[in-house]
């Protein structure tokens, strides 16, 4: 092991297309180099909290801020895991996973970027699938929730490309107007019939107790 100390450095997903691994702080440097070159249309805004519209280089060091948070306040009960998206081996974008007292609930929760030039090429839907292979078969989650607002076809098509369902909507005050986001959610049973055998988990019994598994 190459990390005794923080075997979340070890830990990484590899599917046929990609990788996603936990980022070191040189891959999160490149990380933050990516959406200063646009995440979204400047008249979209698919993020609760409207983190792109930061100026460089407040951009990358609230992004940086933002990951390293989430490094050092990870517990057992409340944990980030920030999966830095490699295609060709080059950084995309993230993917996270995010539990809370997972140990007693089973469930997860997923967030999601590409870098513009990386998307509506699958890729989206391939990181996903991945990160949802490491709570459901590395993890043994019974459900992950998503959630997108309503004008975010993209994301909505990568929940219901790998079988989520529909889990009620809310409002929200974005950029000061009113915009629904539908809540999605993927059942352990729902993800089992869609279940693929050609994603590799690597390092992961090191860290099981991490993640409260
Ligand atoms: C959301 C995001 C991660 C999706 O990744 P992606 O690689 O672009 O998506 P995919 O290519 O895997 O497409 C997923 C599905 O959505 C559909 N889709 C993608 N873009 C679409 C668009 N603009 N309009 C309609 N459908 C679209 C695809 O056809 C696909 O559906 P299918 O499997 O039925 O063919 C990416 O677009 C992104 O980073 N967007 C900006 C940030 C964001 O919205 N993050 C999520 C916040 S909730």
């Amino acid at each position: 092991m190459a990390h005794p100390h923080w075997p979340l450095f070890d830990l990484a997903v590899r599917t046929p297309r990609i990788e996603v691994r936990y980022p070191d702080d040189e891959l999160l440097f490149e990380l933050a180099a990516l959406p200063a070159d646009g995440v979204h249309d400047a008249a979209a805004m698919p993020f609760l909290h409207p983190w792109t519209r930061a100026p460089s280089p407040e951009l990358e060091r609230s992004a940086l801020r933002h990951w390293w948070g989430h490094r050092a306040s990870w517990s057992p009960e409340q944990w980030v895991f920030t999966g830095a998206v490699l295609v060709e081996g080059r950084p995309a974008g993230v993917q996270t996973l995010q539990g809370q007292h997972f140990a007693v609930t089973r469930a997860l929760s997923t967030g999601s970027w590409l870098g513009r030039r990386f998307q509506g090429r699958g890729i989206g839907t391939e990181m996903r699938a991945a990160l949802l292979h490491l709570g459901f078969a590395g993890l043994g989650a019974e459900v992950a929730y998503s959630g997108a607002f309503e004008d975010n076809p993209a994301s909505l098509g990568v929940s219901r490309a790998l079988g989520y369902v529909d889990n009620g909507d809310r409002l929200h005050d974005r950029e000061g107007r009113p915009a629904r986001e539908i809540g999605l959610k993927l059942t352990r049973d729902r993800w089992e019939r869609r279940r693929r055998h050609d994603i590799e988990l690597r390092g992961l019994d090191a860290c099981r107790e991490w993640f409260g598994a």
